[in-house]
């Protein structure tokens, strides 16, 4: 067992879990190659949280048993993260081409794992209260942006989410820990630090909460930025939003998932919060923090949900102005509360209602970022455009995609631009300063 490639789906978290697991592979001796067919094993790190999630990865699982059939029977295939933890052993029944199933908690020993599993068949999905796997250090993919890891698994049980089932109980990592794990990534020349947790802001190590590790991370000496994802709109204190106003480093946008606008559909997801408690809560973030952006999720369709329920949240929508918004169609997850809630709308209804949704937020995004023009924006440099070599393209204070003519900036500058066009998804600015190198060490690759 020499040489692995690695497979991302998913959320942020999973971004972060992969880069956890390269580090501990890479420990244990093994390379990590960017092709199946230059390796001795694949590994999937999956996503439970949507079937579609879990049909994509199921599909995928083909082409492995192809390169298995024909020109490596050897290969080792192993399926990791909540997708693994969800399913466990039926997945060795269900994918006949799988050698080895390991869910969230079973990384540390991820190389011993591939080696068993190159002679039979092994699952890990035991889930372990205690592991943070807060002494491992990951190795990051590169970029101007640093994933840390700050808290694992979920307490919030949302009657329609799996993920408390697949990723357990919920464990902060200790401040010592991150503030090293902060300080490395700074000194390896990261610009951006964004905090992970499934309810990011309800970390706490027993001594400090949320409000004092986003001090700590402030004041990581050469960090650029500092954002965290996502927050509970139930655990945002006071004590968070001041520790935002007050320090410079930490960027005025927040994901803030909302779900529904009806407190029925509130309290039928087991939210703990109502409408009104968040709608309040925006109002403390925005007057607190001047200019903040903010975004959501929501969901559309859940069991019950009726005409006019859903109309509350397309009413909110359009009331609150949110800057951007992830949107999705609710989807049965076995295991989850919901899924014993009978399912009242078609395919196609749940798709009507997702797609008005969708609508409304693009007129809004659109509004928005037309509002920027003639306004500047500060933004992080990140590379050239993908389509457009003369381009490069980075993200504003808060969290907006800017594209500027490519003036020999590089990844991890700061450049101030006047923003002259806009879409409903991206803005283009105009450089109106000098060039403004970052600092000059490498960015990790
Ligand atoms: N169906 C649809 N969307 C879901 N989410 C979580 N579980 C489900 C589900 N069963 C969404 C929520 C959450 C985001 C990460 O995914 O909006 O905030
Ligand atoms: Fe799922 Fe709710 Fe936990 Fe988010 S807070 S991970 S939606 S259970």
């Amino acid at each position: 067992m020499k040489r692995v490639f690695l497979e991302t789906y998913g959320c942020q978290m999973n971004v972060a879990d992969s880069e956890l697991m390269a580090g501990v592979l890479e420990r244990g001796g093994i390379e990590l190659v960017d092709s199946a067919e230059a390796a001795d094993a694949v590994l999937l790190n999956t996503c439970a949280i949507r079937e579609h999630a879990e049909q994509r990865v199921l599909g995928r699982l083909g082409d492995f048993a192809r390169i298995k059939r024909t020109t490596n029977p050897r290969l080792v295939v192993g399926v990791a993260g909540c997708m693994a933890q969800h399913l466990r052993a039926k997945l060795l029944d269900h994918a006949r081409v799988l050698d080895l199933v390991v869910g969230p908690d079973g990384y540390r020993d991820l190389p011993e794992l591939l080696r068993r599993a190159a002679g039979e068949p092994v699952t890990q999905v035991r889930l372990d209260r205690d592991e943070t796997y807060g002494d491992l250090e990951p190795r990051r993919g590169g970029g101007v942006r640093a994933w840390v890891t700050v808290q694992r698994g979920c307490d919030k049980f949302c009657t329609y989410c799996v993920v408390p089932y697949t990723r357990g109980r919920e464990r902060s990592l200790p401040l010592d820990d991150l503030v090293r794990q902060m300080r490395h990534a700074v000194a390896q020349g990261y610009r951006e630090l964004v905090l992970l947790g499934q309810t990011v802001n309800s970390w706490r190590d027993g001594e400090h909460d949320f409000a004092d590790l986003l001090r700590a991370a402030d004041a990581v000496e050469g960090v650029a930025r500092v954002r965290f994802t996502s927050p509970h709109p139930s655990d945002f204190s006071d004590r968070v939003i001041a520790a935002m106003a007050e320090c410079e480093r930490v960027m005025p946008q927040v994901h803030l998932p909302l779900q529904s606008a009806s407190n029925r559909v509130l309290e039928a997801m087991s939210r703990t919060y109502t409408i009104e408690a968040y709608d309040a809560l925006v109002r403390r973030l925005r007057a607190a923090i001047p200019g903040l952006a903010l975004s959501t999720d929501l969901i559309a369709g859940f069991p019950g949900e009726t005409d006019a329920e859903f109309g509350e949240t397309l009413a909110y929508l359009r009331q609150v102005r949110w800057d951007s918004a992830f949107l999705f169609k609710y989807s049965a997850r076995p295991d989850t509360k919901a899924f014993r809630i009978p399912e009242t709308l078609t395919e196609d209804e749940k798709t009507a209602r997702l797609e008005r949704l969708i609508d409304a937020q693009h007129r809004i995004s659109g509004e928005i970022h037309d509002g920027w023009i003639g306004r500047e924006a500060e933004v992080l440099i990140e590379g050239r455009g993908r389509k457009e070599e003369r381009q490069l393209f980075g993200k504003s204070a808060e969290f907006k995609t800017v594209i500027l003519p490519d003036d020999g900036s590089a990844p991890g500058d700061l450049r101030r631009v006047r923003i002259v066009g806009a879409t409903p998804i991206t803005l283009f600015g105009e450089p109106v300063d000098a060039p403004r190198p970052g600092p000059l060490v490498s960015i990790a690759g």
